[in-house]
């Protein structure tokens, strides 16, 4: 029994009739399934928004999708996701609301935390931002020395540099080519040197994104870049034109030195990795425009809605979040693996490392007590035809499960020429061929068929039998981006509300900062810092004789 009179997860009768259904699917293979229902391949998808999803090559029969909606409703999903929609306080750790969907909510709904609407004060920043970033876009808001802005350079780190990071490639396409956009988040100098080096201080604007503004690489980096515009401007009245903030966190702003009229405000119900489509969007509301921009909110209101409202076998984001329960804790998968066919994607994946892992990568249930399951995946992958000629080889014929979604678009993106675009049918043929190739393997029988020797046999056969989700899309737009962030959201969400884990707290990144702090003057000073254990101690001096200090 939990704390809070739940009966504990893995003690449920609904989580262990999904166990025994494991054991009882254990032969099953994706080709008898497929044999046996041949609507199969249509009848396991659903649709939402601009979305096609496929979880037909899914280990899952309709009695898998009962059992695991039922430990859904057994473990109150819906009822966690009203409260979260409500501006109830389910960040329990930290006591705070979990509004990130309040950030698209449309102008006239009324969302309340601590009895005030939080809605007009969202509109208030989206406006501001849209009329800062036309300012800029149409060089209306000029440097110090009257210089027209061409250069916009995010720092910031974590959730304030993977979203707008991640988005401006998804949308690069749809950005103001005129504009140099960078981010910086790495407090190792190399990174703030290779994004200024070329530029001219004079047509560059910092966007320093920090919801606490203590972050100290942030800190770290907004401070060089400072110095690197003074260098060259000398004249401290120039922060002013080339300086803007985005932050929770008025007064360190003002400690900065960062006049707080160009701060960009957002609040402590949006947890950091899940502050893209706030104020932390900013430097991407200047590449595309804030009408793209507002079509991306758009994306993500839409899945906000589906999620809120479909019922539980048409819903999305609880499907793709019970079948990741499925794998993790009923088949031992240790990790998903994301795989878009899109080059604009890069860096999607890298975004829902931070999204999923820092969310639930968590080993303490809601009620301070160890949890006796797993929780979150590691979360892995890069655009697919890449990862093909790489680590394929591992997930068609490895030791180890790893279920993987597919994304992938009807359309290339319209900028492209004509030759370029032809190339698209060759990239999603890869992508359509990859996920038969996973699920249905090749069988030794149809090895042997092709005359291959005896002893090539079993290196040859394909297993099969490996589980992805295809998500498929007419074209890329950024209300289709919006949607795949909102799906993996609630997604993440669903699974959190499940295995009874905070997924909106990160106190696991606190220790590393704290010790960062503790053992910098040992490396700077050789001060003796108390505590420092035997390998640390030695690898301080090692690396302080190799500076020569
Ligand atoms: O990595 C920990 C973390 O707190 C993230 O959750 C957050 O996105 C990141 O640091 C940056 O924090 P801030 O926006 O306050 O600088």
């Amino acid at each position: 029994m939990n704390a809070d009179g739940r009966t504990r997860l893995n003690q449920t009768p609904e989580w262990t009739a999904l166990a025994k259904h494991r054991e009882e699917l254990a032969d099953t293979h994706l080709r008898d399934l497929f044999a046996a229902d041949p609507a199969r391949g249509t009848g396991y998808t659903l649709r939402v928004g601009d979305l096609y999803i496929d979880y037909s090559k899914h280990l899952v029969t309709d009695e898998t999708l009962r059992l695991l909606r039922e430990l859904a409703a057994a473990t109150d999903v819906f009822g966690l996701r009203d409260a979260m929609f409500c501006g109830e306080k389910i960040n329990v750790t930290e006591n705070r609301a979990v509004l990130h969907t309040a950030l698209r909510a449309p102008r006239d709904a009324v969302i309340e935390v601590d009895g005030e609407n939080v809605v007009p004060a969202v509109h208030a920043v989206l406006d501001r931002m849209s009329d800062f970033a036309d300012r800029v876009r149409s060089g209306e808001w000029t440097g110090h020395t009257g210089k027209r802005i061409k250069n916009v350079i995010n720092i910031g780190i974590g959730g304030s540099d993977l979203g707008p990071a991640m988005a401006y490639e998804v949308l690069r396409s749809f950005t103001d080519r005129a504009l140099t956009v960078r981010f910086v988040s790495n407090v190792d100098g190399a990174d703030l040197h290779e994004a200024t080096r070329d530029l001219d201080p004079a047509e560059t604007l910092f966007i320093i994104a920090s919801k606490t503004f203590t972050t100290i690489e942030t800190i770290t980096n907004a401070t060089s870049a400072r110095q690197w515009l003074l260098a060259a401007l000398g004249d401290e009245a120039a922060v002013a034109k080339h300086f803007v903030a985005l932050s929770t966190n008025a007064e360190k702003v003002a400690e900065f030195g960062i006049d707080t009229a160009n701060m960009f405000e957002f609040w402590d119900w949006v947890g950091g990795r899940y502050s893209y489509d706030s104020a932390i969007g900013l430097s991407l509301m200047i590449a595309i425009g804030p009408d793209r921009f507002r079509e991306m909110l758009d994306g993500f209101r839409i899945v906000d809605d589906h999620f809120r409202t479909a019922p539980a076998e048409a819903n999305v984001p609880l499907l793709l979040g019970l079948l990741g329960i499925w794998y993790g804790n009923f088949h031992d998968a240790q990790s998903h693996a994301v795989l878009p066919y899109s080059h604009y994607l890069s860096k999607f994946t890298a975004y829902l490392q931070q999204l999923d892992m820092e969310s639930n990568g968590k080993s303490v249930a809601r009620d301070g007590r160890p949890v006796e399951w797993q929780t979150g995946p590691v979360v892995w992958g890069t655009p697919g035809t890449n990862g093909q000629h790489a680590y394929y080889q591992l997930i068609h014929q490895g030791t180890k499960l790893i279920p993987a979604d597919f994304i992938g678009f009807a359309e290339p993106v319209a900028e492209l020429s004509e030759e370029l675009k032809a190339q698209h049918d060759l990239l999603m043929a890869n992508f359509f061929a990859q996920t038969q190739a996973l699920a249905f393997g090749k069988t030794a029988e149809e090895v042997r068929a092709e005359g291959v020797p005896e002893e090539l046999v079993a290196h040859k056969t394909f297993q099969g039998n490996r589980p992805t989700t295809t998500i498929l899309a007419r074209e890329l737009t950024p209300s289709v981006l919006g949607q795949l962030i909102a799906l993996y959201e609630h997604k993440v969400f669903v699974q959190g509300a499940v295995w009874n884990i905070d997924s909106f707290d990160q106190w696991g990144v606190e220790l590393g900062k704290v010790l960062a702090k503790r053992v910098e003057p040992a490396l700077t000073e050789g001060a003796d810092v108390p505590g420092l254990d035997a390998s640390t101690k030695a690898l301080v001096a090692a690396y302080r004789e190799l500076r020569g200090r």
